[in-house]
């Protein structure tokens, strides 16, 4: 298949453009740097053994998007790119819903307009709200705490809504968990800008003496240890499990459908420290900090539905996870070179 990978150049993109291409695929990247390095490119076509055809782009800009699927002949898309800072969102509501939901929406029309209905969306468990039951089903409630959160819950049901105007469309929506690890070259990986919000990447800046310690946010919460638990999953399961939905959409008679990317296990804030830890060879300094506003204690999901429809499962340990990211780091120790 011919795929438009939107925010293709990003951490969970570019891992995604590598399997598809490893699948055979013919990829297109479309970005716009905003949250990425062009530095990546070179490391990917070298991990690919082939070039890989970038477009710089706005997705905002309606007239280049259109200009981009009406020239593409794509089959379908992977639409990754958007802004994901939960923080950042609370305090820039309305560039977050200028950005996010204004180009999925640029996006869509150009697709509509071109006969391009094949599309495999990047949404997150964060739809599940401050109270999910757990593990987390895809038929569960959804709602948002944040505007990040709410333009994932928004675009869903944009997709939902397009999707019963017309059935032609193959929607795929995916609801990642929290990505982690790096391909095991060592050469791409989670490289954010500024200081980290998530933990992992915050602990590897730690580990390799660019953080002074961790700030645990919270050790008050109802887990066996008092710290927040996740569902962690590798990147390059995450990345397996969008070509997955993609094959699937080729052969789906559903216009539109949901899945959980997630392990299924739940990990504390200190079990991955320790993990990390492991995998460094060296502790990883940290203080108790108040709790995080927003933080809830436990979020893991349910993974039935991906394997059952999709025979997808995440197969790499949380150990792996801590593993790659250590080799990545190490050998990047600030991250991708400055564009
Ligand atoms: C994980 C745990 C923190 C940092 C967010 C988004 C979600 C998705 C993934 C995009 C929590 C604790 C963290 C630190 C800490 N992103 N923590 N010290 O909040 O589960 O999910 O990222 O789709 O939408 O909400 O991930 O990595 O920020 O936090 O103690 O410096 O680590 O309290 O328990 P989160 P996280």
């Amino acid at each position: 298949m011919r795929t438009l990978v939107t925010g293709g150049a990003g951490y969970i993109g570019s891992h995604t453009v590598l399997q598809l291409i490893e699948a055979g695929h013919e990829v297109v990247i479309a970005d716009n740097f905003s949250n990425s390095r062009r530095s990546v490119l070179p490391r990917l076509e070298e991990l690919a053994g082939q070039p890989i055809p970038v477009v710089e782009v706005d997705l905002c800009d309606v007239e280049a998007t259109d200009r981009l699927v009406a020239e593409g002949g794509f089959d379908s898309v992977i639409h990754f790119a958007g802004l994901k800072a939960v923080g950042e969102s609370v305090e820039q509501p309305i560039r977050y819903y200028d950005n996010n939901i204004g180009s999925t929406l640029s996006l869509l029309k150009a697709m509509d307009r071109h006969g391009v209905r094949r599309i495999v969306f990047s949404s997150s468990a964060t739809v599940y709200g401050a109270t999910p039951t757990l593990p987390c089903t895809e038929d569960a409630p959804t709602s948002a705490t944040n505007p990040y959160g709410w333009t994932k819950q928004m675009i869903e049901q944009i997709l939902r809504d397009t999707a019963v105007a017309d059935d032609s469309w193959r929607i795929g929506i995916l609801r990642y968990f929290n990505p982690v690890g790096a391909h095991p070259s060592g050469l791409i990986g989670e490289d954010p800008a500024g200081i980290p919000n998530n933990l992992l990447p915050y602990i590897a800046q730690v580990a390799v003496g660019r953080r002074e310690r961790l700030a645990v946010f919270g050790d008050d919460y109802d887990t066996p240890d008092g710290t927040g638990v996740r569902d962690y999953i590798h990147v390059d399961d995450l990345a397996a499990g969008h070509l997955a939905a993609l094959e699937h959409l080729g052969a789906s008679d559903t216009p539109v459908d949901v899945w959980n990317l997630g392990t299924g296990q739940g990990t504390s804030v200190l079990e991955l420290v320790h993990s990390f830890e492991r995998a460094c060879g060296h502790e990883i300094p940290y203080a108790v900090a108040p709790r995080r506003a927003g933080d809830i204690g436990s979020v893991f999901a349910a993974v039935d539905k991906a394997h059952a429809e999709l025979g997808w499962r995440a197969t790499r340990s949380v150990d792996e996870g801590t593993a790659s990211t250590w080799k990545w780091q190490s050998q990047n120790p600030t991250g991708f070179p400055e564009d």
